[in-house]
């Protein structure tokens, strides 16, 4: 986008109002603007999604804003049905912004399929004769989808572990990587890994049982880094060293605990996630993804890291797989995931990736403050006195410590 994602106020407009805002900036037509007001995904269109369709399930879809990311202004859009994960995304954002902005950097979108290999008499000598007919298995798979091979994806590598000591007794693994171009790419590496399975059991003489895509996507990471000057974090009684302090303090549970690195990462994810759905991404892969890569080590533990650096910043930095689309799947049928990411505005799937760790990295950093300040129910409980004596009944406030937008995005 080339205006600034920076909208003081725009909580305070209507529904109306924001979305003509929103619709104006991004550049969406009439029709996108009335797909965000009501006319989205049709039962019609649902029923050729999915079985056994009875309806449809809607979801908020906010925007987040100020956010800068590599030196650009990009709106986020959101679809989430916690309160304050828009809001502290923004606030975050915001901070970040003070400090220049994130900076992001991701892998090539490669995926990585698994083909499962029994009944191996030679499991090391079977490896060899698989690594050394690689190229020629590289090209069958690369035959399953001349078009992604057109557009510069298609098979880059082979590799083969022996698996010892499962349930079954030993076994051989073969990873094909296959770089997706724009797409997730589930569908093209399960149709490549079914296409290659009769070349490995005639190579190795076993039995093909699986043939599937692997969700622990760690050839396709994408990073977001920030760093907050230490004086834009002081409110209240707070001083900015202290909030960055103790946000550092609050991340060191994380990084040494399994309890907290679930509740933690469970933060990210709350931003990714809602990146996800507004945008029609498999959002369970995602979370399988981070999950298992969190873990990576042998030991679950935070998927983001913050200290305070030689300047007295606040630095942060969060690293994660996340194998998206921007062609093909729910992107390409949901009407409301398009307009997503055309508010988004993103022209690969590499830029979503960038993006959506950036806004990870912004939610754990608006959880982590009201954390390790004021905590989470302050907030929690001026909105519950506050509504209990209105008309308009109890609404769950969220749980990150914030009140409501207009105090975290307040007018310059
Ligand atoms: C709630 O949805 C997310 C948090 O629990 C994250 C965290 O504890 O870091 C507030």
């Amino acid at each position: 986008m080339n205006k600034s994602s920076r909208l003081p106020g725009l909580y305070k407009l209507s529904l109306e109002e924001r979305a003509t805002v929103i619709a104006e900036l991004a550049g969406l037509t009439a029709s996108e603007k009335a797909i965000l007001m009501g006319e989205g995904l049709s039962p019609a269109q649902a029923d050729q999604m999915i079985e056994n369709v009875v309806g449809i399930h809607a979801l908020p879809l906010g925007i987040a804003v100020n956010f800068l990311i590599n030196g650009q202004d990009y709106l986020i859009p959101m679809a989430i049905e916690e309160p304050s994960v828009v809001a502290g995304a923004s606030f975050a954002a915001r901070l970040v912004r003070d400090g220049g902005g994130f900076t992001t950097s991701s892998d090539e979108p490669v995926m990585i399929g698994q083909i499962q290999v029994l009944g191996v008499a030679d499991p090391q000598a079977a490896r060899s004769d698989l690594l050394a007919q690689k190229s020629r298995l590289l090209q069958i798979a690369d035959q399953t989808d001349p078009l992604l091979v057109s557009l510069g994806g298609g098979a880059r590598d082979l590799l083969v572990r022996v698996v010892e000591g499962s349930p079954v007794g030993s076994m051989l693994v073969v990873h094909l990587l296959f770089d997706c171009r724009d797409a997730m790419g589930a569908n093209t590496v399960n149709t490549a890994c079914e296409a290659l399975a009769p070349e490995v059991e005639n190579i190795t003489g076993g039995r093909v049982v699986l043939r599937i895509l692997s969700n622990l996507a760690d050839r396709r990471l994408a990073r977001a880094e920030c760093a907050i000057p230490a004086e834009v974090l002081a409110f209240d009684q707070f001083t900015g060293p202290t909030v960055a302090k103790r946000i550092v303090e609050a991340y060191a549970l994380a990084a040494n605990d399994p309890y907290r690195a679930a509740t933690h990462n469970k933060g990210i994810m709350n931003g990714v996630d809602a990146v996800a759905v507004a945008t029609g991404q498999d959002w369970r892969a995602l979370e399988a993804g981070a999950h298992a890569y969190a873990a990576r080590s042998g030991r679950y533990t935070s998927l983001s890291h913050w200290s305070v650096d030689a300047d007295g910043n606040l630095a942060g930095t969060l690293e994660l797989p996340l194998a998206v689309g921007i062609v093909g799947g729910a992107s390409r049928v949901h009407p409301t995931a398009r307009v997503g990411l055309n508010i988004l505005g993103v022209k690969t799937a590499q830029e979503l990736a960038e993006v959506m760790a950036a806004v990870g990295l912004a939610q754990n950093l608006a959880a982590l403050r009201a954390l390790a300040t004021e905590g989470i129910q302050r907030g929690h409980m001026e909105l519950h006195a506050r509504l209990v004596t209105s008309d308009q009944g109890i609404r769950e406030p969220g749980n990150q410590g914030i009140r409501e937008p207009g105090e975290l995005i307040p007018d310059p």
